[in-house]
């Protein structure tokens, strides 16, 4: 299995990071045979799977239950889990049996959180404690109601400052890796060569050094808003949906059993059944 370590390797050598989200275990199957090499557990759990409209709801609990499918499902994989809405934010104590659920019991490999400023103490000290960190910027999604929507970040010079400033923080405080979510392309490539750890990018380009896509959004899997930053490979909705309807059809007028879906008893045993 990839670590932190294959990470920042992967980083020196050049190499682009793929990175994806799965949310129960037949996906995190998939990912991981399709060769993905670190899986997110990612809290948009709440929009693509559990018919939220933000990732605002989502809980600890939701996201440790997720993480145990998924874990279950790709058991040689990186696992990341984002840290949920007010995880990460109360007294430390809080935070850190968060942490050690979703690590000790969901069997993370890292965790996830959004934010800098007063985030940095916190992953300071959660790096001390032995818990690899994974940073998030630019977009980021458990702030929409500050940032007042989902637009792109870091397009004046001043606000792109302020992100690689932050990188650079996080990375002083232990990060070993950060996610960088909606930022014009030229801002991806500066944090990417302006940091020693992996910037992984979604919407940021194609000089960070990896990339990381919502499984859903890859495959075609939902009725969700899709971002622009999005590139959508397969539309599986559509087959799903035919079968389900060729299913319901069948059904219906009776084609469905047939007799290769139905099993038969022997002449001897059906002539005592009817006496
Ligand atoms: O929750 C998520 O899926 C994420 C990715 C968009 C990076 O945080
Ligand atoms: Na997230």
């Amino acid at each position: 299995m990839k670590t932190t370590g294959t990470f920042k390797k992967m980083k020196h050598d050049n190499e682009k990071i793929t990175m994806m989200t799965a949310y129960d275990a037949p996906s995190a199957r998939l990912v991981e045979e399709a060769g993905v090499e670190m899986i997110l557990v990612g809290d948009s759990l709440g929009m693509v799977v559990l018919g939220y409209d933000s990732t605002i709801p989502v809980t600890v609990e939701d996201m440790l239950h997720h993480t145990k499918a998924v874990r279950r499902g790709a058991p040689n994989t990186f696992i990341v889990t984002d840290m949920p809405f007010l995880s990460y934010h109360g007294d430390f104590q809080h935070t850190l049996l968060a942490a050690s659920s979703l690590m000790q019991e969901g069997g993370a490999h890292a965790l996830k959180l959004e934010g800098a400023d007063e985030v940095i103490e916190t992953v300071a000290k959660l790096t001390k404690a032995g818990v690899p960190i994974i940073g998030h910027l630019g977009l980021t999604p458990q702030s929409v109601g500050v940032l007042g929507g989902y637009k792109v970040q870091g397009k004046e010079a001043e606000e792109a400052k302020k992100l690689i400033n932050d990188a650079l923080k996080l990375e002083e405080a232990g990060a070993v890796a950060i996610v960088v979510e909606c930022v014009p392309q030229n801002v991806g490539k500066l944090l990417a060569e302006t940091c020693k750890i992996p910037i992984i990018g979604i919407g940021a380009g194609i000089d960070t050094d990896g990339q990381v896509l919502v499984y859903h959004d890859v495959i075609g899997y939902g009725a969700g808003h899709v971002p622009k930053f999005v590139k959508t490979y397969t539309n599986v909705s559509v087959s799903i949906k035919g079968a389900i309807e060729s299913y319901v059809k069948e059904v219906k007028d009776k084609s469905f059993p047939s007799q290769k879906e139905s099993f038969t008893m022997s002449e001897a045993e059906l002539d005592m059944l009817y006496g």
